[in-house]
């Protein structure tokens, strides 16, 4: 065991081995072949001959860090505007990242530096990163940076000074209302929002009002979009769903096909005002690599070529009746929520296990895990959201009968939930 690996101990290892990918594909080391339903860094699926391709061209260009004026930053920077974001005037410039939660860390401390404030405000349940200010403004309590044992209960990272405020979820039974944003927004440099962490799935309107109230306290609204950015839910981006524009957006995971690590910070034309001849006095050597940069552009035309937005949006729509069937059938179900190709399961369970509680410790077998390995026995790996949320992210290539396969699995995975609750 030489490798650390997140959610286990050094003494667990792990079952699934991974030894190749190829389309919506996975092939493990006893031969067997899955389809990868948690692909969400792997929009395209694996190895696209293209993006392969576009990256051997990179490997063969000279490695310049972030700051050197490599010609492709300006052309991909370029045509992310003018592709991804058409239409979108507002959106005025680009920053090359090295990972999502990297993009939301500089988005996040730019805020602060440019409104000279500290406060930030996040949502209940977000995650926005692993390190520095996304993982600040993280409140899913399981992803808390430290440790959590099996028998020594949990441990938290090193304490961040940062105040950070936290407005309510939506919920059936509860909008978010225009106090709740209005009084946690007064005073903060920026808030930060996505569709989807911690299953969350805010309707549009819920976003439309965060917008309004961060600019009435003159705030940034920064909207994450390192999931749903280039066509997951069936838009270019999740903010599309609404009217209001955010101030910052900022892309990671699938944003490079998965080709090569990378993150981007887009910033509006009124940041860019803010910014006037102010410097932004960071500097970070693998930023903007020739790798990221050309997976990020090949990854935009493939997108834009194979209509896969549109795609998304109508496989969406299949999906939503076939999950909502099966969360009506089976009694581990509390409710399916989603949109375009990223859905989430959310599973009845111990009230330890609850997202609101649960950081990672103790000895249960996590309901979650159960339905992760009984639909991988079927041929479709899912990914666990805490103990009891289940998430399904399919590639953007699935093709319809593919997208049988992922229900079919996720019915008989149910099913061994259900028995295993009653137990
Ligand atoms: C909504 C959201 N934002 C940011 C991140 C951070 O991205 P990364 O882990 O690629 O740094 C994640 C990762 O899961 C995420 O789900």
């Amino acid at each position: 065991m030489s490798v650390l690996r997140p959610h286990a101990a050094p003494s667990e290892g792990t079952d699934l081995r991974i030894v190749d990918g190829l389309g919506p594909y996975l092939r493990l080391d006893d031969g067997s072949t899955i389809l990868d339903a948690a692909s969400v860094s792997a929009p395209l699926g694996h190895r696209h001959p293209e993006l392969v391709e576009a990256i051997h061209r990179a490997a063969e260009t000279p490695s310049l860090g972030d700051g050197m004026n490599w010609f492709d930053c300006e052309e991909v920077a370029a045509e992310l505007l003018t592709t991804a974001f058409a239409g979108e005037e507002w959106a005025a410039a680009v920053r090359f990242a090295l990972s999502g939660s990297e993009a939301n860390d500089l988005a996040l401390s730019l805020a602060q530096s440019l409104t000279g404030r500290q406060a930030l405000v996040a949502r209940e349940r977000s995650y926005h990163g692993a390190f520095g200010l996304g993982l600040a403004t993280t409140l899913h309590p399981l992803y808390h940076g430290g440790l959590a044992s099996r028998q020594r209960g949990w441990k938290a990272s090193t304490a961040c000074t940062v105040p950070v405020r936290q407005i309510p979820r939506p919920t059936h039974d509860r909008d978010l209302k225009v106090d709740d944003a209005g009084v946690a927004l007064d005073g903060a440099a920026a808030v930060i929002t996505d569709f989807g962490s911690g299953l969350v799935f805010p309707p549009p309107e819920y976003h439309d009002l965060i917008g309004r109230q961060a600019h009435a306290a003159g705030a940034i609204w920064i909207h994450d979009e390192v999931v749903t950015g280039l066509g997951r839910v069936g838009h270019w981006f999740a903010f599309q769903r609404g009217g209001a524009r955010p101030d910052i957006v900022t892309l990671g995971k699938g944003v490079t096909g998965g080709a090569a690590p990378g993150g981007v910070v887009i910033a509006s034309a009124r940041v860019l005002a803010e910014l006037g001849d102010y410097r932004w006095q960071t500097v970070s050597t693998a930023r903007g690599h020739p790798l990221t940069l050309a997976a990020i552009r090949t990854t935009i035309r493939i997108v834009q070529r194979e209509g896969l937005v549109s795609r998304a949006a109508q496989l969406g729509a299949r999906l939503r009746p076939e999950l909502e069937e099966l969360a009506r059938r089976h009694a581990s179900v509390v409710a399916v929520d989603g949109e375009g190709l990223l859905w989430g399961i959310e599973l009845r369970g111990a009230a330890h296990h609850g997202a609101a509680v649960w950081r990672g410790d103790g000895r249960d077998p996590q309901l979650s895990q159960i339905v992760v390995d009984a639909a991988l026995r079927h041929g479709v790996l899912l990914s666990s959201y805490g103990a009891l949320g289940v998430t399904v992210a399919p590639a953007l290539v699935i093709q319809d009968n593919q997208v049988g396969q992922v229900v079919e699995a996720i019915d008989a995975a149910l099913q061994v939930a259900d028995r295993a609750m009653e137990a």
